[in-house]
């Protein structure tokens, strides 16, 4: 028993990308315990610092966690390696302008984090998310299963908050998938929409409320363009995306197999290959376990095919 005390490697997770989402995701992960080293790393090294300094005051308030502003070879061991690195969009900018811009800041960063951490996962946040997963995936030269993008896990939760607005009941208790693209061509499935695996027509059908394709139609235009009116009002997101981050880290280091809308490798599903988007995903210590595909209505499936040809345009036309 001494000897597995002694053996016992302290669980890192390293975030390369200070900004707003980097930095809140830290703050989360400090919250929820999960880690007991946090490895802070950006290209301005103070910016990291004074991160670390203000996380690290909060540490006697909480979890016993080793917080430090490091540098790539601190990639080393680590379980996870959260990138939120690179620009984000300004004001009217969709995610997919941001493209170039970000893809030669990966083509730095993941080399680096690859060669101090050949074992560990990548967890990606940048945007445009699936196509800079995907590069990242081309670029480090990992299994698919190891490099996953936050897809449409913020896009899923927007919906499923707004539904639950609709319909007065807790957001925990609505079950709804936004699939594809996070970002403009992403799909909801009403078709498996549901409340205690009641789906919403037979609910409203129940409870003698109308079904206005109109009002849905309005649910689902407000969570895909969701960002726009945050960026117009604040600036940027981040908070969301942060806790989603986290849970998708918390379903890695506990093994827990949660069915998340992460970004991920698509090799034949619904028709589609050799592209980054997000489809249910269960996910656990090794990154992606399985990737599920539920029926979906022909519509639905047409739009999800749409939202891979558009990706796929993209990766034709940015990626060496
Ligand atoms: C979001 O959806 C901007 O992708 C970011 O909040």
């Amino acid at each position: 028993m001494a000897n597995s005390v002694a053996s016992h490697t302290p669980l890192r997770i390293a975030v390369v990308g200070l900004g707003n989402v980097g930095a809140s995701f830290a703050f989360a992960l400090l919250q929820r315990r999960l880690a007991a080293e946090i490895v802070l790393i950006d290209a301005n090294h103070k910016k990291a610092e004074g991160e670390a300094m203000d996380l690290n005051h909060a540490v006697p308030f909480g979890a016993a966690t080793r917080i430090w502003a490091g540098e790539y070879a601190d990639c080393r061991g680590a379980a996870v390696t959260v990138i939120t690195a690179g620009a984000a969009q300004r004001p009217g900018e969709t995610r997919l302008q941001l493209l170039d811009r970000n893809l030669a800041i990966f083509q730095q960063i993941v080399p680096e984090v690859v060669k101090h951490n050949p074992d560990g996962l990548l967890l990606i946040a940048t945007n445009p998310v699936d196509i800079i997963s995907y590069a990242s995936y081309k670029i480090s030269g990992l299994p698919a299963h190891r490099v996953l993008g936050s897809g449409t896990i913020l896009d899923t939760a927007r919906f499923r908050y707004l539904l639950g607005q609709h319909f007065s009941v807790d957001a925990r208790s609505v079950h709804g998938l936004i699939l594809g693209e996070h970002g403009d061509t992403e799909v909801p499935i009403w078709s498996l929409a549901n409340i205690a695996g009641i789906r919403l027509r037979e609910y409203c059908r129940l409870h003698s409320l109308p079904y206005d394709e109109h009002v849905f139609d309005t649910i689902f235009t407000d969570t895909r363009d969701a960002a726009y009116k945050i960026i117009e009002r604040k600036g940027a997101t981040y908070y969301a995306v942060a806790v989603g981050l986290m849970q998708i880290v918390e379903s890695i280091v506990r093994d827990q197999k949660t069915v998340l809308t992460t970004s991920t490798l698509v090799e034949g599903a619904y028709g589609i290959n050799d592209v980054y988007l997000s489809l249910p995903t269960i996910v656990g210590a090794k990154g992606v376990v399985q990737v599920l595909t539920p029926d979906l209505s022909e519509e639905e499936l047409a739009k999800l095919q749409h939202s891979a040809e558009v990706l796929k345009g993209m990766i034709e036309g940015h990626l060496p």
